[in-house]
């Protein structure tokens, strides 16, 4: 930090005193101001920021010993330098007890004060950068209005941004509520097809006749109650994106005209005959295994093939636990705004539990769970009580009892085989040192496999 940021406050009763260090500290080129008293100091610290206060013991009205005390809650970040006569350093051991820095014998030398000065200038920048690192370490991830702090979802953010620029078809997988809608909208959004229309429809609400209608639309008359002519998802979307969910579950009928329109882009509209040629960019999503729907002969592999040119897995929220409070911070944060509830938080017990359970409904449990929380709850922090209330069926399941250590072996597993076995970046999502995580691996005897890939 530039020496002028570094502001310093000089409080002594004493005139010379505070002249003298004031010239002394400004010549080397610091930002100073001076109080004559504790109650001038006090202010000063309410009023601005100080990077260093140099305090002398003695001072009639209020002495030096209650300021320390008082700024240690006004301005806790603020270096506390003694100031005392040779009598009085007993007093100023014990003001270090009650958190000075350091203390100078008074009269003050310049050289040995403007090296105090240098020293405390620079821990000051090196716990700022200390601070920086750990917050560029602990970055959350962001893609739209997705949020994450997980390193498989920063992977699935870059991919879909990439993904985003390009035409080609993407298929989303992932378990119900880990975001595959969310994200879907989120590609849209970043393509170059942003100004578009983003059409959704779900393939498994609809029969077979009806979500055929849907998709291509109909002519007048092409059924009964066909009464006029009525352009289809496929025409709705044209210039943006479609968006076919639970595409794992459509009829063989369907995947067969699906991937007619996949190959040609032309279709026609139910009980029509003219082609229609549109421009639409596809982006499919299932929770099913569709390679395993292929291998049993159930869905079409070379529709699978067509949809499946990007695909992009999301994992389900079990496996990225550390999302867990950046969500529930996320959705505290919009719901009290929807809800206009003034709600602020989550406490740190409820916080720990909802880390500890397994969310078989992934985002969205965890999503109607805050939700509900902050219907019942009372005052600005959600507790533990919020998260129990009622028989919901959307309680979550608890993973199965374990004591604390099975409990931590489980999650370093589950965080290593995350990071793939890099216990470098294992810690650090674990906010733990690497020789502290070797131990561990150490105690619970985590075999290799598990451990690193
Ligand atoms: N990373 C995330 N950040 C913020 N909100 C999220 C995130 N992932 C999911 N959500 C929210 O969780 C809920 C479920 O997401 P979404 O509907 O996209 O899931 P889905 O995978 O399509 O589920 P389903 O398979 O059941 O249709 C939504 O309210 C969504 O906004
Ligand atoms: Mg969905």
């Amino acid at each position: 930090m530039s020496t002028a940021k570094t502001r310093i406050l000089i409080v002594d009763d004493e005139e010379i005193v505070r002249e003298s260090l004031a010239g002394w500290l400004e010549q080397d080129g610091y930002t100073v101001a001076t109080a004559a008293d504790g109650f001038e100091a006090i202010a000063q610290l309410k009023d601005h920021e100080w990077s260093i206060m140099l305090l002398d013991m003695k001072m009639p009205g209020m002495d030096g010993l209650t300021v320390l005390e008082q700024s240690k809650t006004i301005q806790p970040a603020t270096t506390v330098v003694i100031m005392t006569a040779y009598a009085t350093v007993e007093t100023a051991v014990n003001a270090i007890k009650r958190g000075a820095y350091d203390y100078l014998v008074k009269p003050c030398d310049p050289e040995e004060l403007s090296l105090m000065i240098q020293k405390i200038v620079r821990e000051h920048d090196l716990v700022r950068e200390n601070e920086t690192l750990r917050r560029a370490l602990k970055r959350d991830y962001k893609f739209r209005d997705m949020v994450s702090k997980s390193a498989v979802m920063r992977e699935v953010f870059q991919l879909a941004k990439t993904a985003a620029r390009s035409q080609s078809t993407i298929l989303v997988l992932g378990e119900s509520g880990t975001g595959k809608e969310l994200l879907s909208r989120a590609i849209h959004a970043e393509s170059p097809r942003a100004e578009g229309p983003f059409v959704a429809i779900s393939c498994s609400a609809l029969t077979e006749t009806l979500l055929e209608s849907e998709l291509f639309g109909h002519e007048k008359g092409a059924f009964t109650g066909a009464v006029v002519r009525r352009r289809g998802t496929f025409e709705a979307a044209h210039g943006g994106t479609l968006f076919l969910d639970e595409i794992g579950d459509i009829s063989p009928k369907l995947q067969l005209d699906l991937l007619r329109v996949l190959e040609e882009r032309k279709f026609c509209r139910v009980g029509g005959t003219d082609p229609i040629t549109v421009d639409v960019r596809i982006i499919a999503a299932t929770n099913r295994d569709l390679k395993k729907a292929v291998a049993e002969g159930v869905f079409r592999d070379d529709l699978f093939y067509r949809l499946n040119v990007i695909p992009i897995t999301l994992p389900p929220l079990r496996d990225r636990r550390e999302d867990i409070p950046l969500l529930v911070e996320h959705f505290v944060e919009r719901l009290a705004i929807e809800m206009k509830r003034p709600v602020e938080g989550v406490s740190r017990e409820a916080m720990a539990t909802l880390m500890s359970w397994e969310f078989r409904g992934n985002v969205r449990e965890l999503r109607n769970i805050v939700e509900r929380a902050m219907v019942c709850a009372s005052g600005a922090v959600l507790q533990l009580d919020d998260f129990k209330l009622g028989d919901n069926p959307s309680v979550p399941v608890k993973v199965a009892p374990a004591s604390l250590e099975e409990a931590e072996r489980r999650h370093i597993v589950a965080i290593l085989d995350q990071t793939e076995g890099n216990v470098s970046q294992a810690a650090r999502i674990l906010e733990i040192d690497r020789v502290t995580l070797y131990n561990k691996i150490r105690k619970y005897s985590l075999r290799a496999p598990e451990t690193t890939k």
